[in-house]
């Protein structure tokens, strides 16, 4: 699906404003997953606030607006006020106000074709909020702690194209590991009740994503499968019945640039019941509130990326996300 109507820029822009109210910064839509412009936004212009307007599709598990943008702004420590078109054909809902404590407003509704004003106070300087998060060293927790027996138990599935090394929680409560490449996934649970008709897996991937514009992505995921069929982990699923009373999930992973995402059954977010350390735990900070679909931390090693020069900013080229038919 090329968007040859799109014209792109040769060099890209990092377009920023001053404003009483903090440096804002803009970028739209398939931006947000790369360090041009996004990151270059935040690290070096120090933008406090990013306003986002997007059409974008949802991608179910880690890919849905509202839970990868909700992240993005948690991991990248920034506000991110993302305006998504609202079009349940296309399967395009969910707006926000999101920060790096979590999301301020957020709104998502498939079911009719209404829109919603999202209102909220924001930090204008968030770095100077004396609830700004800590820095976060993502590797520190899981290189510390050693590897766990058992890895016979593991299955590949596929996200999309992507291919998982999956593990599944046969337990209600456990310490699990799972690897893939350079990257280990480690998993503390305990599940509020054992049901039979659910499947949860501990799931990591390391590698390329994409085909035109390959980027890596490392990934960790406690994720419930569709069915009790093993073979359908990692394909989309919107509910789930089973609480957690506690989750850690942490991961040896290379880079800085690592987004924590929680959703709740019903594509819901999960304002402040969770929270990252700083050592790398993404960490539930009660039970869970709501059912668990996943609880995600997914990693970009924008250094890894083959992207080729003049493509690399191409709407055309990027085409196949929104995802690939
Ligand atoms: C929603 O998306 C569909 C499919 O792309 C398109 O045909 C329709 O015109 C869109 N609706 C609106 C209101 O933009
Ligand atoms: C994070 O912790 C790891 C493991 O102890 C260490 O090797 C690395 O240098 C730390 N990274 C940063 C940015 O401090
Ligand atoms: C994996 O299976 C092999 C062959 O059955 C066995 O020798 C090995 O001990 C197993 N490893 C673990 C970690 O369970
Ligand atoms: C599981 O992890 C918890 C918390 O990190 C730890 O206290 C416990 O000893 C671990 N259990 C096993 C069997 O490794
Ligand atoms: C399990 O799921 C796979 C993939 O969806 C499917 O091909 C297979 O037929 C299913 N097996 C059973 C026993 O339902």
């Amino acid at each position: 699906m090329g968007e040859t109507q799109f014209d792109y820029p040769k060099e890209p822009e990092a377009v920023t404003f001053e404003t009483p109210f903090g440096k804002f910064g803009i970028f739209t839509c398939f931006d947000i997953l790369f360090y041009e412009p996004a990151v270059v936004l935040v690290n070096k212009m120090q933008v406090d606030t990013v306003l986002f307007p997007t059409a974008w599709m949802n991608v179910l598990p880690f890919l849905t607006a509202i839970e990868f943008h909700s992240a993005w702004a948690m991991g990248m420590g920034v506000n991110l006020l993302s305006a998504n078109t609202h079009n349940t054909t296309s399967a395009m809902t969910g707006s926000g106000l999101f920060t790096p404590e979590g999301p301020a407003a957020y709104h998502y509704d498939s079911a009719t074709e209404e829109g919603c004003l999202l209102l909220a106070e924001l930090s204008a300087h968030p770095r100077l909020s004396p609830t700004y998060p800590p820095a976060v060293n993502w590797s520190l927790h899981a290189t510390s702690i050693e590897k766990l027996p058992g890895e016979n138990n593991t299955f590949s599935g596929t996200v999309r194209k992507d291919i998982f090394t999956f593990r599944e929680l046969r337990h209600k409560d456990g310490n699990c590991t799972v690897c893939q490449g350079d990257l280990c996934c480690h998993l503390v649970y305990q599940m509020s009740n054992k049901r039979r008709d659910e499947v949860y897996v501990l799931g990591a991937f390391d590698g390329l994503h994409g085909s035109l514009i390959k980027y890596h992505w490392q990934i960790c995921t406690l994720l419930k499968c569709p069915s009790t069929n093993l073979s359908t982990c990692g394909q989309p699923v919107e509910t789930a019945q089973t609480k957690f009373d506690m989750f850690s999930l942490s991961g040896t992973f290379g880079t800085s640039y690592v987004f924590p995402e929680v959703l709740y059954s019903g594509v819901q977010l999960a304002p402040g019941e969770f929270e990252v350390l700083r050592n790398g735990r993404l960490k539930s900070k009660h039970g869970t509130s709501k059912p668990l679909i996943t609880a995600t931390l997914f990693g970009r090693l924008y250094g890894k990326d083959h992207v080729s020069l003049g493509v690399a900013h191409s709407p055309e080229t990027g085409g196949e996300f929104p995802p690939e038919p």
